[in-house]
């Protein structure tokens, strides 16, 4: 599902991006996918499914994030 339009940025692309590049933080996430940097709509629900995958890497200890957003 698209979480921002204006980027064209899906909830994979954000879980991958927690996985694979350790983003751990709403601002990490726009400087590298762009998310939340037009109009800032979907900046909530980013949130939410970055919080939801920061959750899911602690809890299997698979990907090395900072929990910098999830706090
Ligand atoms: Fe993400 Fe507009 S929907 S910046």
């Amino acid at each position: 599902m698209y979480v921002c339009l204006c980027k064209g940025v899906t909830c994979s692309a954000i879980r991958s991006a927690v996985s694979e590049q350790g983003v751990g933080s709403l601002r990490e996430l726009s400087r590298n996918l762009g998310v939340a940097t037009q109009c800032g709509k979907c900046a909530h629900s980013a949130r939410q499914v970055l919080n939801e995958a920061l959750g899911a890497c602690t809890a299997t200890n698979g990907c090395g994030t900072s929990n910098e957003a999830a706090a």
